[in-house]
């Protein structure tokens, strides 16, 4: 348990069975929004840990946006602490899907799917996309509609006239006001910028990618044939990507 401290849950939202998010009283280090850090609990005699984004602006109080797996041997125990709970948190955050690794562009896409949102609210909270890019568009898939959390505070981000929302959903044909179906398939046949009301294109997107990793390939299979590619530091590209598991 080397390194890691006590935090203790000060706030917890339930927006759906399994879909939780926790404001965590812990001492982190400073962080840039898009970084996660390692959060565990003792379990069975020994520390099991895993990796969660940072859902929450640099000098907020850290919260975190967690589903459970009905399997998972981390999260289902996550989901299940209350105020004033203990666990574990490694104090240092990580990670490189950060907008300081992101090139130059006139407009961001930011594709999550389910809590693959968590690293987009937070850089959307710190606020440097707005000053940094002419436009940002969030895409948010999500299996049903109560899973596309956050809403009334990205409508008030959006105020501003500098984001746009664009809800996917997959699992419920009757909502209105959504794209229906998967993030890839509804950028292959123009709906997501259809509803966006922008294009895409090599020239001015840059599409940062975070959450399941198939929607992940997917999406850049999906945006291949139209000039877009992984960035790399060494062959600068036009998508950026965090995959939550492999
Ligand atoms: C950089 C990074 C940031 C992450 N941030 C978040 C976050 O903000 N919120 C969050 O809820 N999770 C996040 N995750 C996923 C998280 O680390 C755990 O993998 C997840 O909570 C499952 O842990 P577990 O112990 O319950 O499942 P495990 O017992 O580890 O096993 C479950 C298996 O299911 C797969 N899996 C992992 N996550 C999912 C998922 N969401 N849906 C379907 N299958 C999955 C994996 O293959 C895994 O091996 C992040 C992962 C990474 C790598
Ligand atoms: N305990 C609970 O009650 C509870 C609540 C919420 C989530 N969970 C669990 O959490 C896990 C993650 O669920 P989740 O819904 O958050 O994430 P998810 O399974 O990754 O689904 C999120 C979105 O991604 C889409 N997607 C899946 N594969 C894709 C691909 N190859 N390309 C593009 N889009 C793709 C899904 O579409 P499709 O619908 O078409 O797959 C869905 O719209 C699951 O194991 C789920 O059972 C549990």
């Amino acid at each position: 348990m080397s390194g890691y401290v006590a935090g203790k849950i000060a706030a917890r939202r339930v927006w759906a069975p399994g879909l939780v998010s926790l404001t965590v009283d812990a001492p982190l280090e400073p962080f840039a929004p898009g970084q996660f850090v390692n959060l565990g609990l003792e379990l069975g005699g020994r520390l099991v840990r895993r990796s969660y984004s940072l859902a929450s602006a640099p000098l907020a109080q850290p919260e975190f946006y967690l589903t459970a797996l009905e399997t998972g041997e981390l999260s289902p125990a996550l989901l299940s602490l209350d105020v004033g709970d203990e666990l574990l948190v490694d104090p240092k955050p990580q990670g490189f899907f950060t907008l300081s690794w992101v090139p130059e562009a006139a407009e961001l896409w930011m594709l999550a799917t389910g809590t693959g949102l968590a690293p987009f609210l937070s850089m959307l909270r710190q606020g440097e996309v707005f000053q940094r890019f002419e436009h940002v568009v969030l895409v948010h898939g999500v299996r049903e509609p109560s899973h596309l959390t956050y809403r009334s505070e990205i409508r008030e981000l959006a105020s501003g006239g500098k984001l746009t929302l664009v809800p996917v959903l997959s699992r419920d044909p009757s909502a209105l006001g959504v794209v229906h179906g998967r993030i890839p398939a509804a950028l292959v046949d123009g709906r997501i910028e259809a509803a966006a009301a922008r294009s895409l294109s090599p020239e001015r997107s840059h599409l940062m990618v975070c959450g399941n990793p198939a929607m992940i390939d997917d999406t850049i299979h999906a945006l291949e044939p139209r000039g877009f590619r992984r960035h790399r530091t060494r062959k600068p590209g036009h998508i950026t990507t965090e995959k939550y598991w492999e």
